[in-house]
């Protein structure tokens, strides 16, 4: 439940192009029900005030006021006196967020099954259990070999690292939030890329953050080089933004950005760097997707590596997971930052978290010395779903475009119309749950774009598309929005 209350302003952001040929009362509720179901809209936010929201939208207050009447009498709002229109869903309880189960197809998750080593490296990992059965078990900052582990691999990267610079978390999630959490004041500026991960968002919303975008677009055509220039960031919109924000952290996925897929070049790293340092700015590097590398050319160091070492640097905290490589089930993840830095991420955890599971810790520490043959293994099942991608968007898209890319474990799909949305609800209905393109952006924005995971198998695939052609006839056709009760799951 939240709390909020939404401005006439910010809902006319997030309702997009919301008109059709329906009459303008029911098109308006379509789409604010619509948000709703999709979590843009929390439930329990104060909906902008009948007048306010006709005059912002050069409405009558009558059609505002029929179209809350619509949402009240569908159960999507309350009208509580002296409150005004409250969101909430239909029924009496809320339902669970959708999953993928009972026959559905989660395409709201872009992650792979556990890597093959996985259960033998849990026998593994019991038995070395009893070591630590005497202790409590409560571990806030990471068992020591685990840690000392991460940091060799860092070193390893180019990047001298101890273990007194690393923190384990519960997944790159918790690393995000305590991050955000430590860091922030209420009203903190943040610089987020748009598209990017939608709990990040969540996240630094959570923190106070007030959020200013810098636009990240799917990679070009062509062989993408070490170096070359059109990498899908805008370096010098983003000086320009760090001049007019001064922002207080910068949250960036610097490689197979999730959802475009695209990495940034090292002259960006630079710039942005440098534009950082310029304002004391904190850089988070969310590394979750680093090393989801299909066939990218050139070496990537890690984001400090491009720190001009003449002048006093940005504090670059990365973040790092073995969501993404190893399995999403194990739930841990890291921070690697200064020393002082940590400190404080460590004093500020117990208030919410009183330590990462230890088995699960000694899984991975089993597993991180054999890295280099899963990514391998990681590698083949990514390029096998890139191509089951790309060859069904061909076959039956042939007016969608999916961008080139090199990693990762997403395609960001132009769909050609702003129906996205309206498209993933109405594949709901045909079995498959698929985040659409504005759960990945701040205000409404990327009803053209999809995000199709690359990280299912050839029959999932099958289905899905099926799922979706059904769906793009009636979203194509009839943008007015498609809904059902189930609110939307996590998106990762
Ligand atoms: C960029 C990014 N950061 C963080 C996460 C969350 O990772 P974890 O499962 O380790 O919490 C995801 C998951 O998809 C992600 O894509």
């Amino acid at each position: 439940m939240s709390d909020a209350q939404l401005t006439a302003r910010s809902l006319e952001l997030l309702l997009g192009t919301w008109r059709t040929s329906a009459a303008s009362y029911a098109a308006l509720a379509d789409r604010i029900r619509l948000l709703v179901l999709d979590g843009r809209v929390p439930i329990g936010t104060r909906l902008p005030a009948e007048r306010d929201l006709a005059g912002r939208l050069q409405l009558s207050r009558t059609t505002v006021a029929a179209a809350y009447r619509q949402l009240r009498e569908g159960g999507f709002v309350d009208s509580v006196r002296g409150s005004g229109s409250v969101t909430r869903l239909p029924g009496r309880t809320l339902p669970l967020p959708a999953t993928g189960g009972e026959g559905m197809l989660d395409f709201t998750k872009a992650s792979l099954p556990a890597a093959s080593p996985l259960a033998a490296a849990a026998r593994a990992a019991a038995e070395e259990l009893p070591r630590f059965l005497p202790d409590p078990g409560y571990d806030p900052v990471g068992l020591p070999h685990l840690r000392a582990e991460i940091a060799e691999r860092y070193t390893r990267r180019g990047l001298p690292t101890d273990p007194g610079q690393i923190l384990v978390t519960v997944g790159a999630q918790q690393a995000i939030a305590l991050i955000a959490r430590t860091f922030l004041q209420r009203g903190d500026r943040v610089v987020i890329e748009v598209p990017t991960y939608p709990h990040a968002i969540e996240a630094m919303r959570l923190a106070g953050a007030r959020l200013v975008p810098i636009t990240v677009t799917a990679p070009e055509e062509g062989p993408h080089r070490l170096g070359e220039e059109t990498d899908g960031w805008d370096a010098e919109g983003i000086e320009q933004t760090f001049r007019r924000a001064n922002p207080a952290l910068a949250y960036l996925i610097p490689d197979f950005h999730n959802p475009t897929g695209a990495s940034m070049s090292p002259e960006t790293r630079r710039r942005v760097l440098a534009a950082a340092a310029g304002h004391g700015t904190i850089v988070v590097a969310d590394e979750t997707t680093a090393e989801l590398d299909i066939d990218r050319v050139g070496e990537y160091l890690p984001l400090p590596s491009y720190a001009d070492p003449a002048t006093p640097a940005a504090p670059i905290v990365m973040i790092g997971s073995a969501s993404k490589t190893l399995w999403g089930g194990l739930r841990i993840g890291w921070i690697r930052a200064e020393r002082s830095h940590i400190q404080r991420l460590i004093a500020a955890k117990p208030a919410t978290d009183l330590g990462t599971p230890v088995i699960e810790q000694l899984v991975v520490a089993q597993l991180l010395p054999q890295l280099a043959e899963i990514a391998e293994e990681r590698r083949e099942q990514l390029r096998l779903g890139r191509a089951e991608v790309h060859r069904l968007v061909a076959e039956t898209f042939p007016e969608w475009t999916v961008p080139p890319q090199h990693g990762g474990l997403t395609a960001w799909v132009g769909i050609g119309a702003p129906v996205s949305s309206a498209l993933a609800l109405a594949a709901r209905s045909h079995g498959l749950l698929i985040a659409a393109g504005p759960r990945f952006g701040l205000d409404g924005a990327f009803e053209r774009f999809l995000r199709i995971p690359i990280t299912y198998t050839p029959e999932e695939y099958d289905r899905a598309f099926t799922a979706l052609s059904r769906a793009w006839a009636v979203a194509a056709s009839e943008p007015a929005p498609y809904f059902d009760q189930g609110a939307l799951p996590s998106v990762v």
